[in-house]
């Protein structure tokens, strides 16, 4: 098995850098666009043996460090009640958004176990073919109540902000609720053999630093810890990652995945031992190939040696991105 994500989550990389991409499988992909050909993105998510197939797309043909169950962060809140449809071009969109006290009955108290049957199938097919640790993920609290409230992707989370003012109770109770689901899946994603778990937080940064210690530092704490008992790694995602990084640092056995607004040797500088994953700018890999290997050359020299630095994009890698973009750079970082 190639422990080197591991080793780097535990700052005991001695070896070069592990790489995997944030959204590794997707639409650049001729192999995963001829699936959606013939299948919905739902129905991919749906079935563990196309769950299992596409996970393994990446890993097979570029061969990153770690693969990545593929799923979605909206299939726990769908689980626990929210109608979600995924439109081509658009994105999310969902029948039953939360807007008033009222459309709080919409969101289930807990995650009902078995409607995640599909991803612990896929989870344990995964295990036995893989060679590279794999890695499950949820959304964070915050970042699915927002999606549930503004019942589409939005650019400012106006609605969420505003429930969250003006209705302070019932806004913790949506994401209590939604926290006790993120646990539940996270530890049926444990149980069923994932090595690694990342929590993505992608709406995070719109929040002031008060809300983003009541709202995602708090429960992330409290999911930390209800999970500690597996001793298995986790890493939280959220843009604005450089002002956030304290606030991360202090939960234990957490990694921080980066944005790529900062040079990552700069939150070093801050948090000597936090992991650290990041950071290329995923509009990076539209470069010409020789002006990219400069930008790859350039991150890794600045982690060189770093024994807790993951190779990543800073956001989630782009449907259109060139293929020959994410061979290069797989295998720049390979032979370096
Ligand atoms: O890396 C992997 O292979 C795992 C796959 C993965 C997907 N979504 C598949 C996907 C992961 C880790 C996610 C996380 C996710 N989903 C996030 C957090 C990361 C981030 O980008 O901030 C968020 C916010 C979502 C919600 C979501 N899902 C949106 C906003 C969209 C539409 C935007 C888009 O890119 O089309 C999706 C759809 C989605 N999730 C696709 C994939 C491959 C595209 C669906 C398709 O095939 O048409």
């Amino acid at each position: 098995m190639n422990t080197l994500l591991l080793e780097a989550l535990k700052g005991q990389n001695k070896s070069r850098p592990p790489v995997w991409l944030m959204r590794q499988a997707g639409r650049y992909m001729p192999s995963y666009r001829a699936l959606r050909n013939k299948y919905s993105f739902l129905e991919l998510c749906h079935h563990p043996e196309l769950i299992t197939q596409v996970t393994l797309l990446p890993i097979q043909e570029f061969g990153m460090d770690a693969a990545i169950v593929f799923s979605d962060i909206l299939m726990v809140p769908e689980a626990m009640g929210m109608q979600v449809q995924f439109e081509e071009n658009v994105g999310p969109l969902i029948a039953n958004s939360i807007h008033s006290p009222q459309d709080l009955c919409q969101i289930s108290y807990s995650l009902p176990l078995e409607k995640m049957e599909y991803l612990t199938k896929a989870i344990q097919a995964l295990k036995s073919s893989l060679n590279v640790p794999l890695i499950g993920f949820t959304g964070a609290p915050f970042t699915l109540a927002s999606y549930w409230i503004e019942g589409k992707t939005s650019r400012d989370l106006k609605k969420t902000k505003i429930f969250a003012y003006t209705m302070p109770e019932h806004f913790q109770t949506v994401l209590s609720r939604l926290e006790k689901g993120v646990i539940q899946a996270l530890e049926c994603q444990l149980k069923a053999g994932c090595d690694v778990l990342q929590i993505f937080d992608s709406w995070a940064h719109v929040l002031s630093e008060e809300q983003f210690k009541i709202f995602c530092i708090e429960p992330l704490k409290r999911i930390s810890k209800a999970l500690q008992k597996y001793n298995k790694p986790l890493i939280y995602f959220c843009r604005g990652s450089s002002f956030r990084s304290p606030f991360i640092a202090e939960i234990p056995s957490m990694a921080l995945s980066c944005d790529w607004m900062v040079p990552l040797h700069k939150i070093r500088a801050k948090h000597s031992t936090l992991p650290l994953q990041g950071n290329l700018d995923p509009e990076a890999l539209f470069l010409p190939l020789g002006k990219l290997k400069e930008e790859i050359a350039s991150l890794l020299d600045s982690m060189a040696k770093d024994p807790a630095f993951i190779f990543n994009l800073g956001h989630g890698i782009l449907p259109d991105t060139p293929y020959i973009a994410v061979q290069e750079l797989i295998n720049l970082i390979k032979t370096k």
